[in-house]
């Protein structure tokens, strides 16, 4: 089981974007997948179509459960399936863990511990994190074994990226030693200058391994999200697709890499 986490605390990323078209992708390859929504936004658990849970419970059918329901039985709540994967939603609510977290024993290697419990259920766990670097973001980067970093190509893009390298390498050191980013991918990339320039440095950063880029498309995406679809389900003949499905067998022959690598 692939424990994956898309990282990247700047907002507009394509963090979303990438966790759910790749997860599409997984499962359509016959993959078991589980998404997990671990941003108050809810802007995954929109994207794949489902309601975003209400109600004075509300918080409980998210990963709030997991790790500050009852403490006797801290787990993930039951998924909800959209498209073939199961989901775990979010809520505003869930944004109650950022002051609430802090206080708990181990709470922040609560999610991880809830998905140990879950381990051969699913052969991939994608996590959607937060943009920012509070409590949330860092349950789902300690979760994960694996990191995805969607880099925006253009703007402040690689700017950002020292942050999330420099955070990768505090988790490893305190609590996560095999901690890896197993693929950057340029993400939003248009024609013009800027973002080929920035897609080259960030080829030539030697962070770690690149994917194809993923093109700006600007009317495709925001569409498919309004409508709740995975891209290949809102457009399938799009070029779009094609793009995604190559950051999928990328990521899946970095995974195989890196099996390899720690088995040596
Ligand atoms: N390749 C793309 N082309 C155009 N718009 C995109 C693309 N990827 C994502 N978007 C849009 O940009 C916004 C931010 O993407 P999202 O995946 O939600 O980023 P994040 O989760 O990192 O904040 C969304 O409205 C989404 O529809
Ligand atoms: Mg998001």
């Amino acid at each position: 089981m692939h424990v994956i986490t898309f990282f990247n605390h700047a907002g507009g990323a394509a963090k979303t974007s990438t966790a759910l078209n790749v997860g599409y992708s997984l499962s359509r390859r016959g993959h078991r997948v589980l998404l997990i929504d671990a941003d108050p936004q809810a802007n995954l658990t929109r994207w794949v179509g489902l309601d975003v849970p209400t109600g004075s419970d509300a918080k409980l059918h998210t990963l709030y459960s997991a790790v500050l329901g009852a403490t006797d039985t801290l787990a993930l709540p039951a998924p909800v399936v959209a498209h073939g994967m199961d989901v775990i939603r979010s809520c505003l609510d869930l944004a109650e863990v950022e002051p609430l977290l802090p206080g708990q024993v181990m709470g922040q290697l609560r999610l991880r511990s809830a998905i140990r419990k879950i381990e051969g259920k699913y052969d991939f766990v994608l996590i959607d994190p937060p943009p920012s670097l509070g409590q949330l973001s860092t349950l789902a980067v300690l979760a994960a074994d694996e990191l995805v970093v969607p880099v925006p190509a253009g703007n402040k893009g690689l700017e950002g990226l020292e942050g999330v390298t420099r955070m990768v390498a505090t988790f490893r050191q305190v609590a996560v030693p095999t901690l890896r980013i197993a693929l950057m991918v340029p993400t939003r990339v248009s024609n013009t200058n800027l973002s080929r320039d920035s897609v080259e440095a960030l080829r030539g950063s030697g962070i770690a391994p690149i994917s194809d880029a993923v093109t700006e498309r600007p009317s495709l995406y925001p569409n498919s999200q309004l409508q709740g679809l995975p891209v290949a389900l809102y457009d399938p003949r799009n070029p779009a697709v094609a793009e995604l499905e190559a950051v999928t067998d990328q990521l899946l022959a970095q995974l195989e890499t890196g099996r390899h690598g720690a088995a040596k």
